[in-house]
């Protein structure tokens, strides 16, 4: 029961920290335990209720799950540091990028569960994409108790290790490319005379409500596009214009560089 079990982060940065903050107010604060060396990273977070230390052992000793958020190049000396902490009772749940449930047990206890999750800073406003898999040791109860503390910040899908490079191309860098959509949309808006404000409003929210609508319709956005697409109006004039200058072929390229940079990295 996720309601009921005890998290400890290890690295409060910009991850660790967007997590804590969408988990406040869907857990009890007082179940989290948020570790950083630097002092200033944990700062706010004791006037929302959650324990805080510079003491990484604080969030491995007597919690349930130990959320590891740091940079991948400094796990193995920082493991290496808590490994006498760890209980094989408790879950690791590893938030970082390219490092595999493999290299993860090599450098934990024997037999540790380890359960490992793509995540996204969208876990601050509770609607993030995440995708998991699950180490050797992880069993199904495991995972799904790891499943439920992302569900509470949005939708997760788990995954073979093997789609791992692929999630991360498409919805780990995901939010960039949704950000860079939404600002040269409201650039065309300004071009097109709106103030920058609206345009930057009604371009987010247009994105936001397309997205809701596929998700909540279960309709194909082909679909969708076609039902607002009528012959020889505004619509078809622009989207024939996003064909001619590559607008999917760009967004497929973006997902496909992002996923082999996270293989390239995963070998490093
Ligand atoms: N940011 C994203 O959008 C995103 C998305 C998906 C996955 N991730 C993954 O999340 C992980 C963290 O990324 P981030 O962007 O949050 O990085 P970050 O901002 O650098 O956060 C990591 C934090 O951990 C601290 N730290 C280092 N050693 C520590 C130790 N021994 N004990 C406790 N804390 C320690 C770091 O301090 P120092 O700065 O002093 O080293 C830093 O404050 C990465 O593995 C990344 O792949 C991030």
């Amino acid at each position: 029961m996720i309601e009921k079990s005890k998290l400890g982060f290890v690295g409060t940065g910009n991850m660790g920290r967007a997590l804590i903050e969408g988990l406040v107010g869907q857990l009890p604060s007082g179940q989290i335990t948020a570790t950083d060396i630097r002092p200033e990273a944990l700062e706010g977070l004791s006037a929302l209720g959650i324990r805080t230390s510079t003491d990484a052992a604080d969030a491995v000793r007597g919690q349930d799950l130990v959320v590891l958020v740091l940079k991948p190049q400094v796990a193995a000396p920082v493991l290496e540091t808590l490994a006498a902490h760890f209980s094989t009772r408790q879950v690791v749940v590893s938030l970082m990028a390219g490092a595999s449930t493999a290299r993860l047990e090599e450098l934990l206890p024997a037999q540790m569960p380890v359960v490992r999750v793509m995540p996204q800073t969208l876990v601050r406003v509770r609607s993030a994409a995440c995708a998991l898999c699950a180490g050797r040791a992880a069993s199904a109860e495991q995972v799904a108790q790891v499943r439920s503390l992302f569900d509470l910040v949005g939708t997760t899908v788990e995954v073979a290790e093997s789609l791992m490079d692929a999630v991360t191309g498409l919805s780990g860098s995901g939010p960039a490319w949704a950000y860079t959509v939404v600002e040269a949309l409201a650039d065309g808006g300004v071009r097109a005379g709106l103030p920058r404000e609206t345009a930057l409003t009604l371009a987010a929210q247009t994105l936001l409500g397309a997205a809701r609508l596929v998700l909540e319709s279960g309709e194909h956005p082909a679909v969708l596009r076609d039902q607002v697409t009528s012959p020889g109006g505004t619509t078809a004039a622009g989207l024939h214009k996003l064909e001619e200058k590559g607008l999917r072929d760009a967004l497929i390229s973006a997902v496909l560089a992002a996923a082999a940079r996270s293989a390239e990295l995963g070998q490093s």
